[in-house]
Parts: structure tokens; sequence; C-alpha cells
């Protein structure tokens, strides 16, 4: 599948986002664990959140569709999950991947997984290492860095601290998950924060957590009760509907119900540094839940050439493609630092930025650990190719909204895993086909 993309002479409008990808896939693994019924609203229904949803019913979880994004799962509680009876294929799902490593590594039965292509080329050995050291036992690929592999679950998990050598909420996530069923309090300690949906998230599930401060957690084990949760729009999602709203002239573009939870909204502080006009209007209460929602709304403008690095970089990592767009169309040259992640993402996003952005003849320069994006430049139509990668095809097209001629992005099933609904909400808002898909 591929888009072809027009450039759009206005986009007006407001909007939403599907669901946050990173809540979804914790509504599902919480409700899974937790004793009782929990209900989830605006779960993202892409392939990534839907493979979490599978993995475990595969684990004997009974869930009901009671709507779109409205999901009942009755919880098997932390000791009621059953040995899957397949192998569990978390698809291109990094995030299915390392948190299912940690959910049933403290699960005394053998779960077998794999992925796709760009899934079994990503590091596993960052959730291996640490659950290891708590019991399980992890074989497969590469000693057990990379999948398809094998987890063997301890019956009791041994409590650790741990210190993580990456930000990475994954591998927070993972050991938090197997540190319910541990045998005392289990402590992980971050470089920089990163995003703390499942803290926020298990303390709604009744799970006793301490944060003495930004970096550490310290989870005390013990058993779940099913809720309420309503995720909040993805505000990853949401980045390249606002990018396209900075950078077509004269457009405006509201997207309502954004989830800005402060460990997120990096990519708002780097707008502000980039003197976009972008205004934050939040709902009243939403941030009791400790997930808040605001409507955010640009109006296009020249923006300003920033530096991005350090403690911003964990809270803006998947906005990297989109910001590197905003960045080609910026007064002066944008500098990323601190962010070699980026190349263990869906694809390798710094060399794919900075080939696929060459070929609509921006000049990228690359760095081991970001890059520096020469600014002032303007787009040309060209034939660019995802590499499998969602978020490299929307920021493509993004881009493409506003490039001399027409572009085609190659390869672009891929936005189905964390946007369904790109298309057909970009051409809404440009009041016409800006994109069309070609199979
Ligand atoms: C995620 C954490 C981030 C992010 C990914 C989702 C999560 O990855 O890039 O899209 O839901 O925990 P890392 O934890 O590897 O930084």
């Amino acid at each position: 599948m591929n888009f072809r993309v027009r450039p759009v002479r206005s986009l007006a409008g407001e909007c939403e986002v599907p669901g946050d990808k990173s809540i979804s896939h914790r509504a599902a693994l919480l409700g899974a664990l937790a004793e009782g019924p929990t209900e989830v609203q605006g779960y993202l229904e892409g392939e990534d959140c839907l493979r979490t949803i599978t993995a475990i019913q595969m684990m004997g979880v009974e869930v009901t569709k009671k709507g779109p994004g409205h999901y009942r799962i009755a919880g098997a509680g932390l000791g009621g999950l059953v040995e899957p009876t397949d192998v569990v294929d978390c698809g291109n799902s990094g995030t299915t991947a390392r948190l299912l490593i940690g959910f049933v590594a403290g699960q005394p039965f053998w779960t077998l997984m794999t992925g796709d292509e760009s899934l079994r080329g990503r590091p596993m050995k960052r959730v291996a290492d640490p659950l290891r050291r708590m019991g399980a036992t992890i074989v497969g690929r590469s000693d057990g860095g990379r999948l398809p592999l094998a987890v063997r679950g301890a019956e009791r998990p041994r409590a650790i601290a741990y210190d993580t050598p990456v930000a990475s909420a994954q591998v927070k996530s993972a050991i938090l998950l197997a540190g319910l069923r541990a045998d005392g309090p289990v402590t992980v300690r971050e470089p920089a924060p990163s995003r703390d949906h499942s803290e926020v998230m298990l303390r709604a599930f009744g799970a006793r957590l301490e944060r003495p401060d930004a970096r550490t957690v310290i989870l005390h084990p013990g058993p779940l009760r099913g809720t309420t949760i309503q995720v909040p729009g993805d505000i990853s999602s949401a980045a390249f509907l606002l990018a396209a709203g900075l950078i077509v002239p004269g457009a405006r573009v509201t997207v309502r119900r954004v989830g800005v939870n402060p460990t997120r909204t990096g990519l708002l502080d780097v707008l502000a540094a980039m003197r976009a006009p972008i205004t934050t209007a939040a709902y009243a209460g939403s941030d009791a839940s400790g997930e808040p929602m605001a409507a955010l709304t640009v109006t296009a403008a020249p923006l300003a050439a920033t530096t991005v690095a350090g403690a911003l970089i964990p809270r803006l990592i998947d906005e990297v493609p989109a910001l590197a767009v905003l960045a080609a169309t910026a007064q002066g040259s944008t500098e990323i630092r601190d962010a070699a992640e980026l190349r263990v993402k869906e694809s390798d996003r710094i060399a794919m930025l900075g080939r696929e952005l060459a070929k609509m003849g921006v000049h990228i320069e690359e760095r081991a650990d970001g890059m520096v994006i020469s600014g002032g430049q303007r787009f040309r139509g060209a034939r660019v190719a995802s590499g499998g990668d969602h978020r490299m095809a929307m920021a493509l097209a993004v881009a493409a909204l506003v490039a001399d001629g027409e572009t085609v992005v190659e390869d672009t099933a891929c936005v189905q895993t964390s946007f369904p609904t790109f298309v057909d909400t970009l051409n809404a808002l440009a009041g016409g086909d800006a994109i069309t898909v070609e199979r």
C-alpha cells in the first residue's frame, strides 16, 4: 500500500486522534492481571494494541468488545493466567513484546514469542537482563536478546533494585509487571524520567507505589483491583496533525482530547521554543486521573530552529520524525542530541530521516546519537519509502502536504499499527483528497 500525497492549499478544523498506544497496552495487561472486570473506553484499535489483546486472550483472559474502542476485560488475577498453546505473535509492536516479557516473567509457565522482521531485529536484552535477575528463564535468539524467544516465568520473582542503563518506559514497565508477584518491593531507577503511564495506571488498579523522585519508582507487590479506564487521545498521533497545521500556509488545526501527561509533552516544549503558536486548553478535572487531557490548537507560522537534547528526549522520542519535518522548514539549523534510541525504533529513524528527507531535497547531517537538520528548506515532491515504520510514513506524508509537486510514500500499511484513521482525518482537515491510498 502507498500514499499518493498532493500539496494542499488549506488545512483547517477540529479533530480527534485515536487512543494513546502506551496507555491502551497497559489497560489490557493490567486488566488481565486484576481481580474483577475492567472496562476500557477509547482503546486504540490499531494493530499493535490488538496484538496485546490477542496475547492476553491466549493466556485465558476473556475480552469482550462492547463497542468501538470499548472493551471489557475479565481479570484473571495475578495467579489465574494459563500457558498459551501457541506462539504469541507481537507483530510490529515493541511495547507488546517488552511489556509481555515482564508480564509472563512472573507466571510459572512457558510463553513463546515472536514478531515481524522489524521487531525481530530490535533489542530485548534490556528487559531480559533485569527479568533474569528476578528469576525468569529467557532463552532465544542472540542469547535471549532477540525474538523469537521463550520465557519461563518464576513462581515467585525475586525483589530487585535495578538501575536501568536506558530511560525506557518499556523496560521499567516490564520490571513492574513482573514485580506484582515478587517476594518484596521492586525498585527501578532511570537515568532520566520516562513516560509514567504504568505508574499512574497501577495506582488506579489499587497497587501500592512510591515515587521518591521523578527517576525512581518502588512497587510493593500485591493484587490489583479491576477498574474503569478512559484512554486519552495519543499525543504521538496528534503530533503529525499539529505539524501539518504549523506548516501548511494559513492553517488552523485543533486536536481535541489529547493526553498531555507531562512525561509525554516534550513536543509542546519544543514547539514553544520554536515559537510555534500553540494553545493548550485543559479539560476541567481531567488531571484527577493522572492522565490529563487538553485541546491543542496550532496556527501556521514561521518557526525558529532549536536544540533538543538531554532529559527532553524521552519525553518526545516518538515525535522526532514529525519534529524533523518541522525543523526542515524552520529558520536556522536544529540539532537533536542524546537520541541514539532512535536507531532501535520501528526503523533506524536517524538513518531513515536522513535518507528519505534527502529525496525531498532536505539536508540532514546524521550523528551517532541524533542529527542536525538544516532549516529554511522547501520539500520537493518525490518517491519516498517508510521502511515499514508508521511514524516515518506519517512524517513523510506531512512533509508532502507542502511539497512542490506530488509525493508517493511507499509501504504505508504500517500506519494501521498506531493511527488507523490518519488518512481520513488529514483529508477531512484538507477538505479533499490530499492523500489517496493506492493498494
Ligand atoms: C513506549 C515507550 C517508548 C516509546 C514506545 C512506547 C511505552 O519506548 O518509544 O513507542 O509504551 O512504554 P522505550 O521505552 O523503548 O523508550
